[in-house]
């Protein structure tokens, strides 16, 4: 996958990883979920001289303490229980290269304080081990915008936040970044057309437009999700707009839709969709407005299966 740089916010992006890939300097890539840490950070090993050596990751909230620190930093034989032979751990495997720690701000005080001593003295000793190892390692911490309240709150070591933040990677949510939406969808689509089987697959201008016009709590993970479900939808040659999700349907552009003209219910069931988001839920108004007694109003929503809340995000 290329990083899409289409839009000014990442381009700045783009240039603020080249600057810092030049260098050795630790990284730290904030922003929410979905918004393209991991492949920012992706991008900076590819582009620094580190680039043939080592890229080796681990997801911080995903192991406890001590396990997370065994996988660090390796252990010898016999550091603890069914430790019958030494492992190297990540430091040792990224040495030359580069190390990203996922989700960093879950990490306990005691892997805090080992972090910090590895990064400035740039030794440390596999657990239950006296040898110390010296490593050359590039750390990319990333982290969802809330590590510098846990600096705040005093559960992130303000010392260990400055070592890793010598630069900051800021990946700006997918609503801020409209131009990218387009290069995005285009690239999961070529990309989840040919696992398919198919080569070369469009996007309809229709459903190009509804697509720019949606908010994506989830960013661009979600716009990955939306695309991968529309091209199974699809005819495997186009992607319409009746193969989006309904949500990101308007009445009005389905209507207007060259390729393939909606039923009737199908123009019924997004309109009333509208109608009541229009209202803010209000069936009485709502009702008044379509020209149909409530009663009828109850009966559609429930045939339609509107009011059921939508999924936001599957992961
Ligand atoms: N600018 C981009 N260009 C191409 N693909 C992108 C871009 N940004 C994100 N993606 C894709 O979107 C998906 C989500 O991105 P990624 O996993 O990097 O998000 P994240 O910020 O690490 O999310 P989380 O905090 O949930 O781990 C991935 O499949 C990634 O390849
Ligand atoms: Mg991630």
């Amino acid at each position: 996958m290329q990083l899409v740089t289409n839009s000014a916010a990442m381009k700045n992006v783009s240039d603020v990883i080249d600057r810092v890939a030049a260098t050795d300097a630790n990284v730290l890539v904030i922003g929410e979920s979905g918004t393209g840490k991991d492949i920012a950070a992706q991008s900076i090993h590819e582009r620094s001289q580190r680039r043939d050596r080592s890229f080796v990751k681990i997801d911080c909230a995903a192991l406890p303490e001590d396990l997370l620190e065994s996988e660090l930093f390796g252990y010898e034989k016999g550091a603890f229980t069914g430790a019958f032979e030494g492992k190297p751990g990540r430091f040792e495997a990224a040495n030359g290269g580069t190390l990203v720690l996922d989700e960093i701000a879950s990490i306990s005080s005691s892997s805090q304080a080992k972090l910090l001593r590895v990064i400035e003295e740039r030794i440390f000793e596999r657990l239950g081990g006296k040898q110390s190892i010296s490593i050359d390692v590039r750390i990319i911490a990333l982290a969802n915008i809330d590590l510098k309240e846990a600096v705040r709150a005093r559960v992130f070591r303000d010392d260990l936040y400055y070592r890793l933040n010598v630069v900051t990677v800021a990946m700006p949510r997918l609503a801020e970044r409209a131009e990218d939406i387009g290069p995005l969808a285009s690239q999961f689509a070529r990309h989840f057309a040919s696992r398919g089987g198919h080569n070369g697959i469009r996007i309809s201008s229709e459903a190009l437009k509804s697509l720019a016009e949606y908010d994506y709590p989830g960013n661009v993970r979600e716009l990955r999700n939306i695309i991968e479900q529309a091209v199974m939808a699809s005819d495997g040659e186009t992607i319409e707009i009746t193969n989006l999700p309904e949500y990101l349907r308007s009445a009005a552009r389905l209507m207007q839709s060259k390729q393939r003209k909606p039923s009737l219910a199908e123009i019924e069931a997004v309109y009333i969709r509208e109608v009541l988001d229009f209202t803010r839920g209000n069936k009485t108004r709502s009702a008044e407005i379509l020209g149909i007694s409530r009663k009828n109003l109850y009966e559609k929503m429930r045939r339609y299966e509107i009011g059921k809340l939508r999924p936001l995000r599957d992961e």
